[in-house]
């Protein structure tokens, strides 16, 4: 099995300790972190910490594929991406730091690991969710190909609330009929 996946500009690998300082310098920022469920506000280097703890226990069992986003031409994590498993389906979740928007690093990244998904893994379907005032990621998947399937209510632990959350999937079929075209 792959733990480093590569793309154009990008080196998917594994996440290290040393990634942590990052990770937790990235995530200290209400714009990012109100965009994903599970991350507090404040974020801290406390936090960084029992998540890199976390990722650990979780990569054992098969349920998480998570990877570290860095540019091959240098430098440390620029943004995590990963897919976890969600009453059996798979769902690709991401962020990129601030520093490092709007020159294509999501779409590409994710580009990379639905592949994965897809041909190593082995998987059907993945689904992913987008709050409903955040376009620039309802933006990504639809250049994936995503298209939507549902509205739900989803927590979100930065806002402290639920937050209306657009749901969307991509199978096998359509991403290989969307990447040979
Ligand atoms: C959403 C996020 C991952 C995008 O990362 P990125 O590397 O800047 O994304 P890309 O450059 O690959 O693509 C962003 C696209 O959204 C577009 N976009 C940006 N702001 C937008 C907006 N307000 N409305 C619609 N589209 C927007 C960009 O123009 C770009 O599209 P284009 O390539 O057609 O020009 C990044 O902003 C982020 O990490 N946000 C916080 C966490 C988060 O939202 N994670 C996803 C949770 S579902």
């Amino acid at each position: 099995m792959n733990d480093e996946l590569e793309s154009e500009r990008l080196l998917l690998r594994p996440m290290r300790a040393e990634d942590v300082p990052q990770i937790a310098a990235l995530m200290a920022d209400y714009d990012i972190v109100k965009n994903l469920s599970t991350a507090p506000y404040p974020y801290t280097l406390a936090d960084a910490e029992a998540f890199f703890a976390r990722q650990r226990e979780a990569k054992a069992d098969g349920e998480k594929h998570d990877f570290a986003i860095v540019e091959k031409s240098g430098g440390g994590l620029i943004g995590k991406i990963g897919m976890c498993a969600k009453e059996g389906v798979f769902e690709i979740g991401y962020w990129i730091g601030k520093p490092y928007w709007g020159r294509g690093f999501a779409t590409e990244a994710a580009r990379r690991v639905l592949a994965f998904g897809f041909g190593e893994l082995k998987f059907e379907r993945i689904v992913a969710g987008w709050f409903e005032d955040n376009p620039a990621s309802g933006h990504v998947l639809d250049k994936l190909g995503f298209t939507a399937t549902e509205t739900v209510g989803r927590d979100c632990l930065a806002r402290g609330h639920t937050v209306r959350c657009n749901m969307m999937a991509l199978t096998r079929e359509a991403f290989a009929e969307r990447r040979v075209s």
